[in-house]
Formats: C-alpha cells, structure tokens, sequence
C-alpha cells in the first residue's frame, strides 16, 4: 500500500510525474501508436497518461494500480471520456499480477520501485513486449553529481543520465528516445502537491493523520527548493526491443 501522503497531495493531478501533457503525446508519435496498438501502463495511477495516450493517438490502454483511491478515479475518468472500451484499469499490485504477453508497449512511468529499481524493472517488462516493441521507464536521474551532504534523497537508487541509459541497454533492449522534464514540469508536479495538501489540511485540520501528512509536506516542499530543483531530472526512456 502506498502512504496516505500520495493520496492526499496527488488528489488534483491530471499527470502524476513532472511530464507534461505535450511530452506525453510526442512518447505517443515516437512509438507510432494507433487505433492497432496495445499499450500495458503498469502503476497507472488516476488514469491522465492511458487517457491521454488513447484519446490523441487511438491506442487500446490496460493499467495495473494498487491504489483503490486512485484506480477508482481512473475507471471514472474512462467513462466520462468514452473510452472505456479501449482503456480498462485493473486493481492490483503489479508485481504479483499476471501481466500477459505479446504487448506493443510496456510503460512503467515513476514506479520502478514496484520491483525494487530499474533493473528489476527492465527484467520484468521486456519479456512481456513482443519483438518489435517498446518497454518505456519514466526514470529519475541526478543532473548533477556530487550531491549535497544535506540532500534528503541521497540514499535514493539513481544514477546520472548516461548511467540510466546503460542500464536501459543492459540487455536486449537499445534506448531509441530520451524525453526530459523541464523545469516547468517540475514546478508543475511539485507544487500541486502543496496547493492540494494546504487545501486538505485546511478541511481536515482534525484527522487524526494531519501531523503527519503536515511534516510529510514540510520536508518535501524544502528538499525540493533547497536541493531537488536543481540536482534532480526525470525523463521518459524508450527502450526497443529488436525484431
Ligand atoms: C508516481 S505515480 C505515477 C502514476 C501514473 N503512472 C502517472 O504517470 O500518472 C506512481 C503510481 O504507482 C502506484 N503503485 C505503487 N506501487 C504499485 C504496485 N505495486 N502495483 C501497481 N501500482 C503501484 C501508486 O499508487 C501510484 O499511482
């Protein structure tokens, strides 16, 4: 289960990761998605990137999320958008679910961690894409080395750039595309977080987990302007795997 901060500050976001709507649809041109392509988007979250990617492009989308909150949003937003024929949500944990084969495309964007890291990503995604098809990552990366002794995310498991895309090509899979976050897309993903967690501690200032989504929010919000900004970059990493 993921904590209750995450439900709480991504309440309003369409997006759940420093990526715009205009990145999203230039990763759709890129992998030359259709009405004929079958998209698997593993921790899909409330639905914006399979939405999105179905609607520009015509795609069919099937997500795996394990947050009840956010799999019910996703759902809801597929009916509202008429699309719920092509783009179904699953709920469950992706690492313990049967994830099929022969797919088009295997996204996994800002969850890696769902198997402990990239590798264990990789290893896990690319047997399920066809010979032809993509395995995408939407992958944090240090812009900048060394980092501060004082940085919150130094035990975090990233590594730069490059050594991202070494990764990538570790095995079978050779890196096609890189998109990056700008700033913007940063400051966009960051601080709605703020706007939603000061809206939801001003409702819910008795809720017994209030302390705690108030330090979360703290520490973050600090890490972010402190060091994050800066030292932090996040990208959209297509990997093909050769026919
Ligand atoms: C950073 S969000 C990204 C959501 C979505 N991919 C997007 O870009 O909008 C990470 C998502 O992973 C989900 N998640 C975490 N662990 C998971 C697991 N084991 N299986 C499926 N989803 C998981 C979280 O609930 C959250 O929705």
């Amino acid at each position: 289960m993921i904590p209750r901060y995450f439900i709480v500050a991504e309440r309003d976001h369409d997006i759940q990761n420093p990526l715009s709507a205009e990145k999203l649809r230039l990763l759709g041109e890129r992998l030359r998605l259709g009405p004929e392509t079958r998209v698997l988007d593993v921790a899909s979250g409330r639905g914006g990137p399979a939405l999105l990617l179905a609607r520009e492009l015509g795609c069919s989308v099937e997500g795996i999320e394990i947050a009840p909150e956010f799999h019910a949003v996703a759902v809801e937003r597929a009916q509202a958008a008429g699309l719920a024929e092509r783009v179904t949500f699953r709920l469950g944990d992706a690492s313990q679910e049967e994830l099929g084969e022969g797919w088009d495309v295997a996204l996994c964007l800002g969850a890696s961690f769902v198997w402990g890291g990239l590798a264990g990503t990789l290893d896990a995604l690319e047997p399920v894409v066809r010979p032809g098809g993509h395995v995408v990552v939407g992958e944090p990366f240090w812009r900048k080395l060394p980092l501060p002794e004082d940085y919150d995310e130094r035990g975090e498991p990233f590594t730069t750039l490059e050594g991202t895309v070494a990764i990538l090509e570790t095995g079978s899979l050779r890196c096609v595309s890189v998109i990056a976050s700008s700033e913007d897309d940063f400051d966009r993903y960051e601080t709605l977080h703020w706007r939603a967690v000061e809206e939801w501690l001003a409702e819910n200032g008795d809720d017994p987990g209030a302390a705690e989504i108030h330090e979360w929010h703290g520490r973050a919000k600090r890490t972010y302007l402190r060091h994050g900004r800066d030292h932090l970059g996040w990208a959209l990493f297509v990997g093909w795997k050769a026919g």
